[in-house]
């Protein structure tokens, strides 16, 4: 069996906490492609040229704890703009998305792009001050130094690059169904993701 859940949306708004419960909850795999970006971002600022680092990703790359860091996010978001990169993953992406058991992916572009065809699309949003309240506790959990207003800023800098591209740009897939979580709790919201599903899932038979 394949079946896909996409879930798309700006930067922090909760997608990977969604994802993540979701795909545990069905047992199918998850895909942070978000990771892939910084990844690819992170071997920018080594010196790498950005379409080759892209190419050459590795599992490796993946597992590197400082891939959460604003200054990644930036770099992974101006690579995100560049088509070659961005063509440099998509196979691997969408072999993902096949696999049988079934597959979350979240990000930018899954449900526009990448799987157009999956069977269940979110786009999961929340407002600029509690996306920004809530990455950075995350980081500061994480013994980060930051203020708010610099977390903020790199928030919507990020969209702002992200939605302006022109290749594979942040937004909704026409058939998404939005879940705006500013006003809800972690619960709440995988709540609402698997009522979604399910709702699908009858649907696909
Ligand atoms: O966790 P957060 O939402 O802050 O970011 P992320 O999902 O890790 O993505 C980091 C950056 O990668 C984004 O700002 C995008 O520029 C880029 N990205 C993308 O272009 N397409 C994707 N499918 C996923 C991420």
């Amino acid at each position: 069996m394949t079946f896909t859940i996409a879930i798309d949306g700006p930067a922090a708004a909760g997608k990977g906490t969604v994802a993540k419960r979701v795909a545990a909850h069905f047992g199918f795999a998850h895909l942070d492609t978000g990771l892939l970006y910084r990844a690819t971002g992170r071997r920018m600022l080594d010196g790498l040229d950005p379409v080759e680092a892209a190419r050459g990703l590795g599992a490796a790359d993946l597992e590197a704890n400082a891939l959460r860091t604003p200054e990644v996010a930036q770099a992974a978001s101006r690579v995100a703009a560049l088509p070659e990169v961005r063509a440099a993953l998509v196979d691997f992406q969408r072999a993902f998305a096949q696999r049988a058991g079934g597959a979350v992916l979240d990000g930018r572009d899954i449900g526009t792009v990448i799987c157009p065809e999956a069977e269940v699309k979110l786009y999961v949003t929340a407002s600029d001050d509690v996306r920004a309240a809530r990455r950075h506790a995350e980081l500061i959990g994480k013994g980060m130094d930051l203020s708010l207003a610099d977390v903020l800023s790199d928030l919507q800098q990020r969209d702002a690059r992200d939605t302006a591209r022109a290749s594979a740009p942040l937004k909704p897939a026409e058939d998404a169904v939005f879940l705006d979580t500013s006003e809800m709790s972690i619960e709440e919201a995988v709540a609402a993701a698997l009522r979604v599903t399910a709702e699908r899932m009858a649907a696909a038979g």
